[in-house]
C-alpha cells in the first residue's frame, strides 16, 4: 500500500502554515495514520520540499484509542490517528491538519488546555464522598478520552466561551451519576451553565466521538437529572 501524507505544517503559532508531502509505503494492511507518522521520524520520507527536513510534530501516548492525544483532522474529518487505518481511507492522498479550535503549537500539535480550563471553571470534582448512582450512565461518561474531537465539529463551541461542549459534559455527567440527588446542587448548576444553556442539540459530536459514547442518551439523562430533577423516572 502506498500513500502520500499531505500535511499542513507550521513552525510555530506565529509563522505561516504550508503544505508538505511525504511518501509512505507499507505491507502492513493494519497500518494507521499514527504508524505512518511514526515512521516519518525514523526515516526522511520527504517527497518534494523546499524546506530542510524537520520532524513532523504531533501528539500521542497510548496508540490504543485510550488517551485521545492523537486527535487531528484526517481527510477533513476529526479523528484519532491511531484509530484510522490507511487502508480505509479513499485515494492515495491522506490530508492531515491540526484540530482548528485550539491554538497550534507546531505542525499537528495543538494546545488543548482550554478543555482543562473549562473543567476547572466548572469545578468538575467531588467535594464529598461519592455514592453509587446509575452505573450505566457513570460508565458511559467515564469512557470520554478528553480528545476534543467533539469540539472540532460543534457549531456552538468556541474557545473562551461559557459552553464547554461534550468534552465538558461527559465528566459532569459522571459526577451527576455518582452523586445522590440532595448533593447534586453545585454540579447541576455548573452543568446548566456550562452545558445545558449552550448546547444546540446538533449532535454532530455523536457522529465523530472515537469512544462511541452514546452522547444523545447521556445528554437526555443528564438534563433530566441536573435540570428537570427527574432522576428516578429515567433509571
Ligand atoms: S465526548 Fe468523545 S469526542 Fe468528545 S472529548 Fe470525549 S471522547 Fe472525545
Ligand atoms: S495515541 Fe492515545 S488515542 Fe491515539
Amino acid at each position: 500500500m502506498k500513500k502520500i501524507l499531505h500535511i499542513l505544517r507550521r513552525r510555530s503559532a506565529e509563522e505561516k502554515p504550508y503544505w508538505e508531502d511525504f511518501s509512505y509505503e507499507t505491507q502492513d494492511a493494519g497500518a494507521t495514520v499514527a504508524t505512518a507518522l511514526s515512521s516519518l521520524h525514523a526515516e526522511n520520507r520527504v517527497c518534494a520540499s523546499k524546506e530542510e527536513f524537520r520532524p513532523v510534530m504531533w501528539e500521542h501516548s497510548c496508540l490504543q484509542k485510550r488517551c485521545g492525544a492523537c486527535a487531528m483532522v484526517i481527510n477533513r474529518v476529526p479523528a484519532l490517528a491511531c484509530d484510522t487505518r490507511l487502508s480505509e481511507l479513499r485515494g492515495d492522498i491522506v490530508q492531515l491538519e491540526p484540530l482548528k479550535k485550539f491554538p497550534v503549537i507546531e505542525d499537528l500539535l495543538v494546545d488543548r488546555s482550554v478543555m482543562m480550563q473549562n473543567l476547572k471553571d466548572l469545578s468538575v470534582w467531588l467535594e464529598g464522598e461519592a455514592k453509587s448512582g446509575p452505573e450505566d450512565m457513570a460508565f458511559e461518561a467515564s469512557r470520554c478520552l478528553q480528545c476534543g474531537i467533539c469540539l472540532e465539529v460543534c457549531p456552538n463551541f468556541a474557545p473562551g466561551g461559557s459552553f464547554a461542549g461534550m468534552a465538558g459534559m461527559a465528566p459532569l455527567s459522571r459526577l451527576i451519576a455518582r452523586l445522590p440527588g440532595e448533593q447534586r446542587g453545585r454540579v447541576s448548576r455548573a452543568y446548566i451553565k456550562g452545558v445545558y444553556e449552550g448546547c444546540g442539540k446538533s449532535l454532530s459530536c455523536r457522529d465523530v466521538c472515537p469512544a462511541d459514547i452514546q452522547i444523545d442518551e447521556l445528554l437526555v439523562k443528564s438534563n433530566a437529572a441536573a435540570v428537570w430533577k427527574r432522576w428516578n423516572s429515567i433509571r
